[in-house]
């Protein structure tokens, strides 16, 4: 009898060599990406024995309990469900284009610095003894929150932090991975190594996968701790694979060239229109955030909303992020005459749904 070898072990192989967490790792699948994420809690939990965790404001990371304890992008995804399951406390997410610190906590490092102001001075001397933190989990580019960027001396400094404290790092890149970027992982443009890594979403090509990957001597669980009946099944794992290898074949260099195509045909389009306040991202995850004009800065959801549907009325489906900006998250396989075709949709779609006050 030969030696059976399992596909899921080719994947696991494969992605110790591309995620952004120090080789070597191991890697749990699952069918989703809320499921990556609770096991990245559940690992957090079982390394540590601690369990209080760090999340931040307008992040989204699942809709099972333990991952609803951690998503707070919208009341309506936690109404109803009572108190959270885990012990976890919010911080405001560095926003660079809305500072929620004040100037004091900023120093001369704006919101990155401000966020880690808020965790050290605050949360860590208060409420939260950063010895009983087991993680914190951060979005780099945060997605359903509104497609925000985070400043590199914020993550920077979240790597500081959880270093002299023993505290895990775990970044969720569900959304913001697998080439999304220009990159095939977030964490990349901003030479980020988390402890654990949670993808899922592009993983698949719409097949249901999820995965947490972590440092080997942290996954080091006995049998029994964590499984999952379909996590890791054949089919799925033959679309990851797949997946990765198209990615590497070109995908992720097409995110980041076609990406910074768009991401320029989107710019003048702020200098038109008074209603849009920012355009920011990377590749092809891109955030067009709708103000009432640029002096004020106020969030126009209404005109983001009206923008939506004039695109969808022009054949143009694109979908709304945070409450004021719409997301660019178009299929990576997109070519400039694509983005040539939408931008022009996009630019009659702002003028039709322009007010006096855009
Ligand atoms: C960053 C992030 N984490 C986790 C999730 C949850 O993934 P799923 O819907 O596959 O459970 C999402 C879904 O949008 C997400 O964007």
């Amino acid at each position: 009898m030969g030696i059976v070898r399992l596909p899921d072990e080719d994947a696991a192989r494969k992605l110790d060599e591309i995620v952004p967490v120090p080789s070597p790792t191991r890697t749990h699948f699952a069918n989703s990406g809320t499921e990556a994420v609770e096991t990245a809690l559940k690992l957090a939990m079982h390394v540590t024995g601690r369990e209080k965790f760090i999340a931040f404001f307008n992040s989204f990371h699942g809709r099972t309990l333990g991952s609803l304890s951690l998503t707070s992008s919208k009341a309506a995804q936690r109404r109803g469900f009572k108190r959270q399951a885990l012990d976890v406390v919010h911080v405001p997410y560095p926003n660079e284009f809305r500072n929620p610190f004040n100037a004091a906590d900023c120093a001369d490092g704006g919101a990155g610095q401000g966020a880690l102001t808020w965790i050290e001075e605050r949360l860590f001397k208060t409420t939260t003894p950063p010895d009983e933190v087991a993680g914190i989990i951060v979005e780099a580019i945060q997605g359903e929150g509104g497609y925000v960027p985070a400043p590199a001396n914020f993550l920077r400094g979240l790597r500081r932090i959880c270093d002299e404290h023993g505290i895990l790092l775990i970044v969720d890149e569900v959304q913001s991975g697998m080439g999304r970027t220009g990159k095939m992982f977030a964490c990349e443009h901003y030479d980020l190594e988390p402890d654990i890594i949670t993808i899922a979403k592009g993983i698949g090509s719409g097949m249901p996968i999820g995965a947490c990957v972590a440092r080997a001597d942290l996954m080091d669980w006995k049998p029994g701790a964590h499984a999952s009946t379909f996590g890791g099944n054949p089919v799925c794992i033959a679309a990851a694979l797949k997946t990765i290898e198209l990615l590497e074949q070109g995908l992720v260099r097409n995110s980041a060239e076609v990406g910074a195509y768009l991401k320029a045909g989107l710019e003048p389009l702020m200098r038109k229109y008074d209603c849009i306040g920012d355009v920011r991202g990377m590749g092809l995850m891109i955030g067009v955030e709708f103000v009432e004009d640029r002096v004020t800065n106020k969030p126009a959801p209404q005109v983001r909303d009206r923008v939506e549907a004039a695109c969808f009325e022009r054949g143009l489906i694109i979908l709304g992020a945070g409450t004021n900006t719409i997301r660019w998250s178009p299929p990576l396989i997109l070519s400039k005459e694509n983005v040539d075709v939408a931008l022009e949709i996009f630019d009659e779609a702002v003028a039709a749904s322009s007010n006096a006050n855009c």
